[in-house]
């Protein structure tokens, strides 16, 4: 950043030039797909291009699925290179005239390709310039969801144990590591569901049995993420979650944007309580049947929250430091509410849970003294201050299993 108004106007040109050869891409693939060529390689590998070869990396497998997604990156450095070549190769184009012809022709045989030219503008203008100046092109061609999916409202649970085998072939769809997006639109929202755990394996069939349709419903994009603390120390929920953070970002090219903390016995009861994650944190959890459907207190955070990567960031994620039952979720509380934060609520008909059968763990006894020092502390406790070992990460159908040793090391 920093780089001012010269910078931003470079980017422009930039992009502009970029437009350009991927504009011209585009002709060369229509015309080379209709005439059952190998499109996009022909193009790349003509002599006029061949200096692009090194900068571009189309794999056959990305072809196929063409026009679906459009997987190119770039990186600054093999931009600025491609950008001089597109200069020249402009002023002596002969071959794209004849392209253009061959693909009115075509046009003229089927009426389906417009849709694929519409398709493709559409791939271009998604390109974006990040602050970076790297040069992306964003996941293009299918429409937006909706902002409010069809059909959404109350929905059942079902509370009975469960083998999770059973439940895995229940849900072909989701993909390997409790991955989903949406088939037919592009998602709005790109949410990891970080759940920590520990001893709770009949609950989690059930947990993964109610979310995954619950969560595909929404036509969001989303992975759950399923943090299990290894060694015998008393469960550390937060520093769990600050795990899950961390793990969940390394495991997804691009990141997560949006982050929902959830307790495993927590299942929501109506799919309008849409898991994104809006300018202010949010509180999702309001309204819990165990609770008679009432807010405890107002300040409470706890059960299941949503905030952004900046959000969390901000505040330097969970503190790391409670053990036992309590306090961490009102410690994220404090920690948002010192960087002028202001928690979000559904209303309560919408923001119904249904709470799980469980023990009850035993207290921290040291909470209270723990709260009483956060405003003041909590940049030097938290996702600055993680120290872990990660045990295991398998990636299994409906869920990523994340294990990991989180006791204090001396
Ligand atoms: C690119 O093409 C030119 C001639 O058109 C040729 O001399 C050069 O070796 C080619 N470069 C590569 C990397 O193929
Ligand atoms: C870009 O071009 C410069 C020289 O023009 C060259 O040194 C550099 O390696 C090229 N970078 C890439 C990624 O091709
Ligand atoms: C542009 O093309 C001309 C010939 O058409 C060539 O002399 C010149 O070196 C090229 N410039 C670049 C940057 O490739
Ligand atoms: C471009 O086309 C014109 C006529 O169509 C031809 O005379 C010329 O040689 C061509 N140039 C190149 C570089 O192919
Ligand atoms: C374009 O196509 C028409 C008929 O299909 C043909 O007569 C004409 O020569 C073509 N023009 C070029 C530049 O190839
Ligand atoms: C025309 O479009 C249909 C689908 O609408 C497709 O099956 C067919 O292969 C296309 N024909 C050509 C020549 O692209
Ligand atoms: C609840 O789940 C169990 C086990 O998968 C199943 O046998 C039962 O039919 C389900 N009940 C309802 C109401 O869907
Ligand atoms: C996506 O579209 C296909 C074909 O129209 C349809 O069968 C399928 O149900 C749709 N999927 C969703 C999740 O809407």
């Amino acid at each position: 950043m920093g780089g001012g108004a010269g910078g931003g106007r470079a980017a422009r040109a930039l992009r502009l030039l970029l437009l350009l050869v991927l504009a011209l891409a585009a002709v060369e693939y229509l015309f080379g797909s209709i005439l059952d060529a190998s499109p996009l390689r022909t193009y790349l590998y003509t002599p006029l291009h061949n200096a692009t070869q090194s900068s571009l990396k189309f794999t056959e497998k990305s072809l196929q699925i063409w026009p679906k997604k459009f997987p190119f990156t770039a990186t600054e450095d093999s931009t600025k290179n491609l950008t001089h070549k597109a200069t020249n190769s402009t002023s002596n184009r002969n071959s794209s005239k004849e392209a253009a012809n061959m693909t009115r022709q075509s046009l003229a045989d089927n009426g389906s390709t417009p849709l694929l030219i519409t398709k493709l503008m559409d791939g271009i203008k998604n390109m974006v310039t990040t602050e970076d100046g790297e040069l992306k092109v964003s996941e293009p061609s299918m429409p937006l969801c909706d902002e409010m999916p069809p059909d959404l409202g109350p929905v059942p649970v079902n509370k009975t144990d469960m083998e999770l085998d059973i439940v895995d072939k229940k849900y072909p769809d989701v993909q390997l590591g409790g991955r989903y997006s949406p088939p037919n639109c592009t998602a709005r929202h790109k949410v990891a569901i970080i759940v920590p755990y520990r001893d709770r394996q009949q609950h989690l069939a059930i947990f993964l049995n109610h979310m995954h349709p619950f969560l595909m419903k929404q036509q969001i994009e989303y992975g759950i993420f399923i943090i299990e603390q290894e060694g015998n120390s008393d469960f550390n929920r937060a520093k769990l979650m600050n795990v899950g953070f961390a793990e969940s970002q390394k495991q997804k090219n691009g990141g997560w944007q949006c982050f929902i903390f959830h307790d495993i016995d927590l299942l929501p009861l109506d799919s309008r309580n849409l898991y994104s994650c809006p300018k202010q944190p949010r509180h999702m959890s309001a309204s819990i049947d165990k609770l008679n459907f009432k807010l405890p207190y107002e300040d409470i955070f706890g059960g299941v929250s949503a905030m952004t990567l900046e959000q969390f960031t901000k505040v330097n994620g969970f503190s790391n430091k409670y053990w036992g039952w309590g306090g961490e979720d009102d410690d994220m509380f404090y920690r948002l509410k010192k960087v002028n934060y202001h928690i979000a609520r559904y209303k309560m008909s919408v923001a119904r849970y249904a709470m799980l059968d469980h023990k009850k763990s035993a207290p921290n006894p040291k909470r209270y003294q723990l709260l009483s020092q956060t405003s003041k502390t909590f940049q030097k406790d938290g996702l600055s201050t993680l120290e872990y070992e990660l045990v295991r990460v398998t990636q299994r159908h409906l869920f990523t299993h994340i294990i990991a040793n989180i006791d204090e090391r001396s």
